[in-house]
């Protein structure tokens, strides 16, 4: 890429790596590749490196460094110490040891835990101000956008904003720059629901003490550089971080290989329905899995009911559950049911992985030998109608 088409201001450039092969990201899947962005920015008597990129793209980057800044950076500001933008680290500071490493209390912590290297970062909180000359960097530090370390970096003079992971977009664009690729929302939603949502409390935190901050540019560690109207992702977050309305609503999840468990769930959707609550009836072997993520962020409570399959919970219900740690779950309301032929383990395997994944178990498991009798579908209804008085009266708490 040329130079001129990486600055971002005069002395500001952008020396990151495209990655548009890369079809797995943190278990993700990528259908277009990544990008790692990282920033030089020269003062008139300082220089700061602002991330780098991951660990396989090191040795060009390294290269790119050396021809740009031989006398190597000043600063390395260590927005987020996940590998893919602190790969190159330990390259650049045993290239450059007169570096110093500057990021957050937790930052530090991580470091050592990766580096092991005994590094002495310039540990920094909102007061601080990096004077490079002429161009000072202060930082916001937003815990959880991506993990409790990371913070962001902004040039004040020149109004630029390195957001880290927030504001990013997995995908290895043919410019750089946004303002000559098409709308961003689509990409930007993905990679918001993916990696942001589950921290939506926290994307609110760090949207609050943005507020009013003058910004020409974002500059975030994946895919394009934000030029085109900052302001909009801002506003984009803004909506996609406040919850929906999940009072009044829940989903019955279940799986069934003869038909026992489905009927035990559509009398329980059948019983929630009768109490006033809005339900969904999502049968995990039909439905997308890929769909269970936007289930749950709109319900307060969920019922699932599974058969016990050797000994265990069956599979397609084990898909379902596997999507949830991507969505804020914490004090939402759970309860299981279940067909079972002689040992019946699923229900108190279910309990166990809800309880894990943050939901409050509000009513006792039901297990239901085989084919359900008309007792059964009578204990199901009981069952549903305690679960929907259990949603009304938690309704004003609401899950975080
Ligand atoms: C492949 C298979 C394995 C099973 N393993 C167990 C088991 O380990 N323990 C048990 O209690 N029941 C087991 N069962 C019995 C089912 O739990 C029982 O048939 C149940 O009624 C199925 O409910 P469904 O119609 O909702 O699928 C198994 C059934 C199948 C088909
Ligand atoms: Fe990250
Ligand atoms: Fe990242």
């Amino acid at each position: 890429m040329r130079e001129a088409q990486d600055r971002l201001a005069d002395g500001v450039l952008w020396i990151g790596a495209l990655d548009p092969e890369r079809r797995w990201f943190d278990f993700l899947p990528l259908e277009h590749g990544t990008t790692y962005n990282s920033y030089l920015v020269r003062g008139s008597t300082r220089t700061a490196l602002v991330d780098t990129v991951h660990p396989s793209f090191a040795a060009p980057f390294l290269e790119r460094l050396a021809r740009l800044c031989p006398a190597g950076p000043d600063f390395v500001v260590v927005n987020h110490t996940e590998p893919d933008h602190a790969g190159a680290l330990a390259g650049v500071l045993q290239a450059y040891p007169q570096a110093q490493v500057v990021c957050s209390r937790a930052g530090a912590k991580f470091l050592e835990n990766l580096l092991h290297a005994g590094l002495r970062p310039r540990v920094v909180d909102e007061t601080a101000r990096l004077d490079l000359g002429g161009r000072h960097l202060r930082f916001f530090i937003t815990p959880l956008l991506h993990w409790p370390d990371t913070m962001m970096a902004y040039l004040e003079e020149d109004a630029i904003l390195f957001t880290c992971d927030a504001f990013a977009n997995h995908f290895s664009p043919s410019s750089l720059w946004e303002s000559e690729l098409p709308s961003l929302e689509e990409s930007s939603r993905f990679y918001y629901r993916a990696i942001m949502r589950p921290y939506r409390d926290h994307v609110q935190k760090a949207l609050a003490r943005l507020e009013g901050l003058p910004l020409r540019v974002i500059a975030p560690s994946h895919g394009p550089i934000l030029d085109r109207d900052p302001a909009q992702h801002l506003a984009w977050y803004r909506t996609w971080s406040t919850p929906a309305d999940t009072a009044g609503k829940a989903a019955v999840v279940y799986a069934s290989a003869y038909g026992n468990t489905a009927r035990l769930a559509e009398a329980a959707a059948a019983a929630l329905t009768a109490a006033g609550i809005q339900v969904r009836l999502w049968d995990a072997a039909r439905e997308d899995p890929s769909g269970a993520a936007d289930l749950v962020d709109g319900v307060q409570g969920l019922l699932v009911g599974s058969p016990t399959i050797m000994g265990d919970v069956a599979h397609p219900i084990w898909e379902f559950l596997s999507q949830l740690a991507r969505v804020p779950r914490r004090g939402k309301l759970a309860g299981v049911f279940g067909s079972y032929g002689w040992s019946g383990e699923a229900a108190g395997i279910l309990e166990e992985r809800l309880r894990g994944l943050g939901f409050r178990l509000v009513v006792p498991a039901l297990r239901v030998p085989l084919a359900p009798a008309s007792q059964d579908l009578e204990h199901i209804g009981e069952l549903a109608g305690n679960f929907a008085r259990e949603l009304e009266t938690t309704q004003e708490e609401g899950p975080r």
